[in-house]
């Protein structure tokens, strides 16, 4: 083996909300924990999460876990996991305080309560009305809560790699993972971290689509490095598409704007959601409202010079309560959509913003993966937590403030399943293969001797107008077939780009290109996976197949990258303590 090697107990991918946690929790315990981050900490795209963390805390007005939960399972299109769905509901108050006494600046309620509002689908006694279950720190919660995790990590001794990024897993003889190889951006060298324990926290992919709230390093680094490693990814199929991203520019809106009582209208200025979602109206579950707005924008209802977009109307919250609960929405509207939203509204379009499918775990954050017929083994070294997990809380549709919490609680139980799984089996380093590094030293001699190739912008310019046009909110069956077709054209010439510029310090060039590998191995996992489900389910509605079917398709995928291909298995209807909610109409 050629590269050096350095060794922790732990090494985790990623420096969002999700690793930052699972990291406090083993640093706290006193392992030698690294984590690796492309960017620095704060800067990770949990900073751009907006309205909230969901809790049943009832500050506002009474609430329960039950409720949560219920309506959880619900948004998720029941495909969501009952038994992890129960975990996360039931802990949600827990995490919320811990972070409150981590020192999250949480916005206060006039008796010093932590502020709650509502948010889609959050209701009270099983779908009554919406109930305030949005924790907030005004529109900028996960600024605040990245803030205060990283803040606790420093004071318990993290090791940080900062604006280095994770190139392959290293799996022994057993399968079991032995760590990472990463590359340090700065100067080009590339190591080896033996791990442990190895946590991918890597966030969400939505850099596969061309319109998107993600931010630019969001290229879906652990689902590459995963399927690469043999590792199945779960429920590829199922992107969700936030209504409110601003019309040309991609940047979110929070739906917080809604919760605090704005509203969308069309180019007629009705308040169209009635007609959608006679109860929870604006409020409804996020895939609603986002078919909603491009029902009416593709039956000539939308507003603007183009007819494509829809209007977001807050005026009438009044500038006290715009500047005090949504100064950041303010600030987004008038830089990147020109109109200052106290005096009028904002155009905005559905628009790609979380992945509900991913690496697939249990409820401990431990991967795990299918074992003869139905039964599931873990993947021994190996973790993953937050958007880059299919655990599956989300089944085929998120919940808004849903993502914060996923990632408080599950990042936690990760890192407590990882200190009883050292502590229990006294794991020692195991002894790396004579070919660890083989994997990764041949993608980059293949990208440094490649020769008149293509650019690694045309090629991922190319992936992203296929996803776009081919797996939107709205399916087709032909236009699913030819995306497949197209995109595995894609994937070819991305296996033969170039880069220009060989030099290895700072060369944000080499970079893009090993990015360019995971979103396509995200891309194709996709694309794959929604062409064969043959059902509208959450957020994957097909127009040959409109109804939810339950008897052939209440299922997770996996998409191998071995032989692309797909296998399925059950949902775990069963939750932990009480009885299962059995699937039913949603409506809202
Ligand atoms: O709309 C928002 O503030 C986004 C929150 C989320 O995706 O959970």
């Amino acid at each position: 083996m050629q590269l050096p090697v350095r060794s922790f107990d732990a090494v985790i991918v990623g420096g969002g909300g999700s690793g930052l946690r699972t990291a406090l929790e083993l640093s706290q315990a006193e392992l030698k924990v690294a984590v690796l981050s492309k960017v620095f900490p704060t800067r990770s795209h949990t900073v751009a999460a907006q309205g909230g963390v969901a809790a049943s805390l009832g500050n506002v007005e009474e609430d329960n876990w039950h409720w949560h939960m219920y309506d959880t399972v619900k948004g998720s299109d029941y495909l969501g996991d009952q038994d992890a769905i129960e975990f996360m509901c039931r802990k949600a108050n827990e995490v919320v305080y811990e972070l409150e006494h981590f020192g999250m600046p949480f916005d206060r309620l006039p008796d010093g309560k932590i502020y709650q509002r509502p948010f889609g689908g959050q209701t009270r006694n099983y779908g009554e009305r919406m109930v305030p279950r949005s924790c907030a720190a005004a529109d900028r919660t996960g600024h605040a809560m990245l803030h205060t995790l990283y803040q606790a990590n420093l004071k318990a001794h993290t090791q940080f790699f900062i604006e280095w990024m994770a190139l392959e897993l290293v799996r022994g003889a057993d399968g079991t993972v032995l760590g990472v190889t990463a590359l340090e951006m700065e100067t080009g060298e590339v190591m080896m971290l033996q791990a442990k324990a190895t946590v991918l926290a890597t966030g969400g992919a939505g850099r596969i689509y061309a319109a998107s709230t993600n931010a630019f390093i969001n290229t879906g680094d652990g689902l590459g490095m995963a399927a690469r490693a043999g590792i199945p990814l779960e429920d590829m199929e199922f992107w969700q598409f936030h209504p409110t991203g601003v019309a040309g520019a991609g940047v979110l809106i929070t739906e917080g704007v809604r919760g605090e009582g704005g509203y969308l209208l069309n180019k007629d200025g009705e308040r169209f959601m009635e007609r959608y979602a006679p109860n929870a109206k604006d409020l409804a579950s996020r895939d609603v409202v986002s078919r909603a707005m491009a029902t009416e924008i593709k039956e000539g209802r939308g507003a603007g010079k183009e007819a494509d977009s829809i209007l977001l109307k807050l005026d009438h919250l009044g500038e006290e309560v715009i500047n005090k609960r949504l100064p950041g929405i303010r600030e987004i509207a008038r830089k990147f959509a020109n109109v200052d939203p106290v005096k009028d509204p904002i155009p905005v379009v559905p628009t790609c913003h979380y992945q509900m499918g991913g690496i697939p775990t249990n409820y401990n954050g431990q991967v795990v993966v299918p074992k003869d017929g139905d039964a599931e083994t873990v993947v021994e070294g190996l973790y993953a937590v937050g958007e880059c997990a299919c655990v599956s809380v989300h089944g085929a549709n998120r919940l808004g403030t849903n993502s914060l919490l996923d990632l408080l609680v599950f990042g936690k139980a990760a890192g407590e399943q990882v200190i009883r799984d050292l502590n229990e089996d006294g794991r020692l380093h195991k002894s790396l293969p004579k070919d660890a590094d083989a994997l990764t030293l041949q993608r980059l001699a293949r990208l440094d001797g490649q020769k008149n190739g293509e650019r690694v912008s045309d090629v991922g310019a190319e992936m992203r107008r296929i996803m776009q046009l081919h797996c939107g909110v709205f399916r087709f069956p032909e236009l699913l077939a030819e995306g497949v077709r197209k995109l595995k054209e894609v994937a070819g010439r991305a296996g033969r780009t170039e880069i220009k510029d060989k030099s290895k310090t700072f060369n944000t060039a080499r970079v893009e290109a090993l990015e360019l590998d995971n979103l396509i191995e995200t891309a194709v996992a996709s694309l794959v996976s929604a062409e064969a489900r043959k059902e509208s389910r959450g957020s994957h509605d097909r127009a040959d197949c409109p109804e939810r079917d339950d008897e052939k398709w209440l299922k997770h995928t996996l998409w191998y990258k071995d032989g692309d291909r797909l296998e399925y298995k059950p949902v775990h209807r069963k939750p932990l303590s009480v009885e299962p909610f059995e699937p039913k109409a949603r409506v809202y």
